[in-house]
C-alpha cells in the first residue's frame, strides 16, 4: 500500500499532464491513431493529485478521472498543442505522456473516400512537436517526457531527454506497456543520473514520478 502514495508532496503546484494517443482525421469515418490507452498518464494525473498538486489533464482518450483533477478533452495533435501552450506559462511542470502523432493526413477529406482497386496513397504531414516547443520556451518549469520504443532505448532515450531539454526522461520498451497495467520503466535525469525499476503497476510508476518531480522542485528551489 505504501508504496501507492508518493512519499513526497506536491502541495501548492500547478502541474499539466498529457494523457493518451490523438487522432488524425482522413475523413468522416477514418482516422490514424496508435496503441496508447492513457492509462500512465491518467495514473500519473491521480498521483499527483493525491500528493497535493493542483492537476490539469490534457486528454486524448477518455477514461475515469477524479472531479478534483481539471480534464480537457482533445483529438489531434494540433487540438493538444494549443490546449497545452496556452497553459505552459502559469504551471510549475509539464508530465507529457502522451503518445502523440507525429503526422497527419495532408490532405482531410469531406466525404468518405470510396475504395477503388488502385492502391491508395494518402501524404503525411508533420505535426508540430509540443514537447521540443516547450524545452525551447521554458523558464523555471520543470518538463517531463516519455519515450516508448521498440529497440535503442537507452541511446533514443539519452537523445530525447537532451533535444527536448528535459529534466526527465521516462523510458519503456512499448511492446511491455501499450495497453497493459503495469510498466517497466527506467528514468533518465538531465545530468546523468539513472534509474532502472522492476515491472510496477501503473500506479507504482506514477508515484515514483511524482516523487521524482518532487525531488526536482526541490533541487531546483536551491
Ligand atoms: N511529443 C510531443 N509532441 C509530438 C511528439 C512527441 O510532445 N509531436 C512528446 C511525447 O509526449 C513524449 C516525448 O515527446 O513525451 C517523446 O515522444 P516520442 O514519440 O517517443 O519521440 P519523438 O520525438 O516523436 O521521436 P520518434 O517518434 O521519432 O521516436
Ligand atoms: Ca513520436
Amino acid at each position: 500500500v505504501g508504496d501507492h502514495f508518493a512519499h513526497r508532496s506536491l502541495a501548492g503546484k500547478k502541474i499539466l499532464v498529457t494523457a493518451g494517443a490523438t487522432k488524425e482525421s482522413l475523413d468522416p469515418i477514418r482516422f490514424f491513431s496508435n496503441r496508447s490507452s492513457g492509462k500512465m498518464g491518467y495514473a500519473i494525473a491521480e498521483a499527483a493529485r493525491l500528493a497535493g498538486a493542483e492537476v490539469t489533464l490534457v486528454a486524448g482518450v477518455d477514461l475515469n478521472v477524479s472531479s478534483e483533477i481539471k480534464r480537457i478533452h482533445v483529438t489531434t495533435a494540433r487540438d493538444m498543442h494549443r490546449e497545452v501552450m496556452k497553459r505552459f506559462s502559469d504551471v510549475d511542470a509539464v508530465i507529457k505522456a502522451a503518445a502523440v502523432a507525429d503526422y497527419r493526413p495532408e490532405q482531410v477529406s469531406e466525404k468518405k473516400i470510396k475504395k477503388s482497386d488502385d492502391p491508395l496513397t494518402v501524404t503525411m504531414i508533420r505535426n508540430p512537436d509540443i514537447l521540443k516547443e516547450l524545452g525551447e520556451k521554458k523558464q523555471s518549469q520543470i518538463l517531463i517526457g516519455f519515450a516508448a520504443e521498440t529497440d535503442h532505448l537507452e541511446a533514443n532515450a539519452l537523445r530525447k531527454l537532451e533535444a527536448k531539454h528535459l529534466d526527465l526522461l521516462v523510458a519503456n520498451h512499448a511492446i511491455d506497456s501499450f495497453g497493459e497495467d503495469t510498466n517497466k520503466v527506467t528514468f533518465y535525469f538531465a545530468g546523468g543520473k539513472k534509474q532502472a525499476f522492476e515491472t510496477m503497476h501503473k500506479q507504482e510508476v506514477a508515484t515514483k514520478i511524482c516523487d521524482a518531480l518532487a525531488e526536482l522542485f526541490e533541487t531546483s528551489e536551491i
